[in-house]
Parts: structure tokens; sequence; C-alpha cells
């Protein structure tokens, strides 16, 4: 089978999950500017920090793609959402992480089948970091449901803590 041919399907993969990664990364850095701007700081610092993250995994995968020898296709997997609460906020990141691991794991396995183990491996590896940022938006959400106004208002006072 010529290269191309045998890494066709695993390019086409790697631009999924770089749209993926892309939509993640500006959603995400929205995410910490309005958090920014309502004062939580820790939650905001948060999703920056993934953010960047996320825009890592884009650089590995597109530098995947170029090394299978196909083309980067840089585009967002879907529109980035406007959102008001913590909650919604929350709930989205975490949806869109459950849904990433989901995928890396199906994705990973193809390329495996396919003969890519190099691509299973990398899905892997961004797969164990979806899963920390899974579990932390997680924790976030389980201390704002326990906490509810409590968890912003201790938001709010770290934030003060630090203008000092
Ligand atoms: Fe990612
Ligand atoms: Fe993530």
């Amino acid at each position: 089978m010529a290269e191309e041919k045998k890494y066709e399907r695993s390019i086409e993969l790697l631009n999924k999950a770089l749209a993926g990664e892309n939509t993640a990364s500006l959603q995400y850095m929205l995410f910490h500017v309005i958090c920014e701007d309502k004062g939580y700081r820790p939650l905001a610092k948060y999703f920056k920090k993934t953010a960047i993250e996320e825009m890592r995994h884009s650089e590995m995968l597109a530098e995947r793609i170029l090394f299978l020898g196909g083309e980067i296709k840089m585009v967002l997997a879907k529109g980035i959402k406007n959102m008001k609460t913590v909650q919604e906020m929350l709930d989205y990141a975490r949806q869109l992480e459950k849904d990433t691991i989901e995928d890396y794991n199906a994705w990973g396995k193809e390329a495996s089948a396919n003969g890519d183990g190099g691509t299973r491996k990398m899905f892997q590896e961004l797969l164990v970091q979806e899963e920390g940022h899974m579990d932390q938006y997680r924790l976030e959400m389980e201390n704002m449901e326990q906490f509810g106004d409590e968890y912003l208002a201790l938001q709010v006072l770290d934030n003060l803590k630090h203008a000092e």
C-alpha cells in the first residue's frame, strides 16, 4: 500500500481532532475572559491554562498531519458559544472533554487497526490530559452545586486577596 493511502484515514482523524482542539482552545479562552471580567479569578486562570493546553494539542496534531504527508485543515469543529453563568460554562466544558475522550479512544483504536501505532499513541497521550481537564471541571461543578453562591463569593474573595 502506498504511504499516502496507508495514512489517509489517520490524517482525516487527526484533522477532526485538530478542529476540536481549536474549538476547545477558543471556547476556554472566551470563558477565561468572561470569568476574569466577573472577578472569578481561580476559575478564570484555570480556563486560560486549559485553553493554552488545547492549543498545544492543536500544534501536536498539526505536526503529525504533516509528518504523515497530509494537509492541515485549520478550522473549527463548531461555533464558539457565549455563556453568562459559571454553571453553563462548566457544564459545557465538561461535556466537550467527555466527547473528546470518547472520540480519542475510538480514533486511537481505529488508527491502530490501520497499522498506525504512532497516531494511536498520540491520541492516548492527549486523552489522558483531557481526562485531567474533565476531572477538574467535574470538581468545580460539584463545588458549585454544593456551595452555590458561596463558591462564587470565594472566587471573588480570592481575586481581592491577589489585588493587595
Ligand atoms: Fe485537548
Ligand atoms: Fe481538554
